[in-house]
């Protein structure tokens, strides 16, 4: 079981004698095994809120309860995938996999042969024992993948993962992780810009709106599993796809622009 559940939390950030509300009464729901992304524009509190699940950062308010129990610090049950895979760079592909083990005393013959076998999986056999300066982009991701990985957490946390990459590494990155999920069905928060890669990947996409961040709606994605690019052009892709455009337009027009910005309204 690796359920998430945000009742009623809040954020706010401090700015000198100022404050931002980021975050108002959010509550969702991420049953054990869902796959649920956050899309909204930028600004409106999707990192804040994948932080407070991974223990990274507090809520002000509300409850944060994974299985049920309070989160108060980053656990090896959730892991947490960036935009920029943040490999170090004066270790192996296989070293950059084993950090986690080794900081925390947990190294062992077994857990090298767990990295050995995860970058296996990911695509990476044959190197292991390359420097991350010697991986492309895409390659950089599966390797950060595999790190975040070893921990077997219940829970990935992602935010905008293939944000910075070229379109079809992009595109081959969404389909391992596809079939990944659709084999091992861990339990998912993926953040991202991209409205396609919401409907292709998602069980729910939940729609957020800025100034205060708050989620509008919460949209389910019915299309059957596996899934893969070929369903991106039927009908119903393209009718979901549209929902959520509509819905992160509403969104955008929730959100109090900028009072000097002429267009409002339009
Ligand atoms: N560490 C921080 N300190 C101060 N303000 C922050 C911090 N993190 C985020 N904020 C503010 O909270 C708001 C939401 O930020 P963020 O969660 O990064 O949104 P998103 O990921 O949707 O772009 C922004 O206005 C940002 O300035
Ligand atoms: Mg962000």
């Amino acid at each position: 079981m690796a359920d998430v559940e945000l009742k009623h939390v809040s954020k706010r950030y401090a700015h000198g004698r100022q404050t931002t509300e980021t975050l108002r009464d959010v509550s969702l729901r991420v049953g054990d095994g869902e796959f649920v992304s956050l899309v909204g524009r930028s600004g409106c509190g999707k990192t804040t809120l994948l932080r407070i699940v991974g223990g990274f950062v507090d809520a002000d308010g509300g409850d944060v309860l994974v299985d049920g129990s309070p989160v108060t610090r980053p656990g090896s049950d959730r892991g947490m995938l960036f935009q920029h895979p943040m490999l170090f760079p004066w270790l192996t592909v296989l070293d950059n996999t084993l950090f986690g083990p080794r900081a925390t005393g947990r190294h062992s013959p077994q857990a090298r042969a767990r990295a050995m076998e995860l970058l296996q999986i990911v695509g990476l056999g044959g190197f292991e024992f390359h420097y991350p300066k010697q991986l492309s982009g895409g390659m950089m991701h599966r390797a950060a993948f595999a790190r975040a990985m070893m921990a077997e957490p219940k829970i990935l946390l992602m935010d905008e993962p293939f944000g910075a990459l070229d379109a079809l590494t992009r595109a081959g990155m969404q389909q391992f992780l596809l079939d990944l999920w659709n084999r091992r069905r861990f339990t998912v928060i993926l953040v991202t810009h991209d409205v396609e890669e919401a409907v292709l990947m998602s069980d729910r996409v939940a729609v957020m709106a800025a100034g205060p961040g708050q989620i509008i709606e919460t949209i389910p994605i019915d299309l059957p599993r596996p899934r893969s690019y070929e369903m991106s052009e039927t009908p119903e892709f393209v009718q979901l796809k549209r929902r959520v455009r509509q819905s992160v337009e509403r969104a955008r027009g929730k959100a109090p622009v900028s009072v000097m910005n002429p267009t409002a309204g339009h």
